[in-house]
């Protein structure tokens, strides 16, 4: 049994992940700033583990603060250390994630993406803890020409939240490559991750309109908003939408644990691993998918192309596969039936 400090612990991927590690017996000690969740987030945990008999309130420690405020982060060490349960390792999904608005507030997304991960990283090493899950994106690869994408692309981002992503990347492997011995680094480059937990107890909840489609069209579904725009019929996939690789959120929650385990147990470690099921569906796929399993209309209308956007990303999944000896398993049809399960319990 672990400690592991969760940033972002309330968060959409970070909700998820603290259900995966509670369920294994581990401690978690959530820093969170609550920017974009809220406290409620704790009692959807609590209700998830009450219902698998897994529920120790003793295991879930809760830390409201920002990564930015490197003493807060020292008394959160020392506070751990103090209790007899030191923390082992780090999985940072604290930061901001909106494309569209890291292009036009740029300051903010490199102060809280880039120097929120220093802030963390330096009290990391002032407690000796060298164990760190890092949540990269896919985004990293911008319009990288090979496609599906390979760990080994080209870095190429082409917007500011990408950068800063590529930046920490950066930051990790010159601590690595430093002489500084014992980093068990490992960044995880997410592709497209929608739907909730099952019990639709947790989920996503994004701050005013998403610019993720997942949610919107959840909203769309509830009727909190009108129309999903299409971005683009034209592009150059077999019905013109662009496509993507979905996961699961609940995979994705499985994998930082496993990942995370298989970092415990290295001596030194700088994995890059792609996180996604490496099979794309297009814009519209997902739309059915969604009608159909749910039993509900869609309103649809198609739109211009989105500036920024490319027709076709999916990941090259080889390395997870090989490595981690691990697949998603959750389906398309799973991901649209329980992300509707959770938007219906809040609407
Ligand atoms: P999210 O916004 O739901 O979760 C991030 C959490 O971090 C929130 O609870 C927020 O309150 C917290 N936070 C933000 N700034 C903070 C700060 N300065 N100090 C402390 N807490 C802070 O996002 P998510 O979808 O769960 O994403 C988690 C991580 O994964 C992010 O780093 C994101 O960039 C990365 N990622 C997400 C996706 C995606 O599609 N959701 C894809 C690739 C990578
Ligand atoms: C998916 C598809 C849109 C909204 C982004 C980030 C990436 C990662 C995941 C964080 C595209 C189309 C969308 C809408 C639409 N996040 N779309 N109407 O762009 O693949 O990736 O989120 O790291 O880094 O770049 O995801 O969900 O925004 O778009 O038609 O209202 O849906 O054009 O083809 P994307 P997305």
């Amino acid at each position: 049994m672990k400690n592991i400090l969760v940033t972002g612990g309330t968060g959409f991927i970070g909700s998820h992940t603290c259900i995966s590690l509670l369920e294994s017996g581990n401690n978690i000690t959530i820093v969170d700033s609550f920017m974009n969740s809220n406290k409620s987030v704790i009692e959807g945990i609590k209700k998830v583990l009450k219902l698998s008999n897994n529920l120790d309130e003793n295991k879930i420690h809760l830390y409201l603060g920002d990564i930015r405020n490197t003493s807060f982060l020292q008394d959160v060490f020392l506070d751990s250390k103090n209790n007899k349960k030191p923390i082992d390792g780090v999985i940072h999904f604290a930061g901001l994630k909106a494309v569209g608005e890291s292009m036009v507030n740029p300051i903010i997304y490199w102060d809280v993406n880039v120097n929120g991960s220093i802030s963390l990283l330096k009290v990391m090493e002032a407690n000796n803890c060298k164990t760190i899950l890092f949540s990269s994106s896919a985004t990293v690869y911008g319009d990288s020409k090979n496609i599906p994408f390979k760990e080994s692309a080209l870095i190429n981002p082409f917007n500011t939240y990408g950068h800063t992503k590529a930046t920490v990347e950066n930051i990790l492997k010159n601590i690595y490559d430093s002489n500084s011995s014992g980093w068990k680094i490992g960044c995880l480059r997410y592709f497209n991750p929608i739907g909730a937990h099952p019990s639709g107890f947790i989920g996503e909840s994004p701050n005013g309109k998403p610019e993720n489609i997942f949610p919107y069209i959840c909203q769309v579904a509830s009727g909190f908003r009108d129309k999903l725009y299409v971005f683009g019929n034209d592009w150059p996939t077999a019905d013109g939408t662009c496509y993507r690789d979905y996961i699961h959120v609940v995979d994705l929650a499985e994998v930082h644990k496993i990942t995370l385990n298989y970092l415990f147990n290295k001596e030194n470690e700088n994995l890059i691993l792609n996180v996604g099921k490496g099979k794309p569906s297009s814009v519209l796929e997902l739309i059915k998918t969604f009608e159909r399993v749910n039993n509900i209309n869609i309103n649809y209308e198609f739109s211009d192309r989105r500036v920024g956007d490319i027709p076709i990303s999916y990941a090259d999944t080889a390395k997870m596969f090989s490595l981690l000896k691990w697949k998603p398993s959750r389906s398309l049809e799973d991901m649209c039936r329980d992300g509707w399960a959770w938007q219906k319990n809040i609407s």
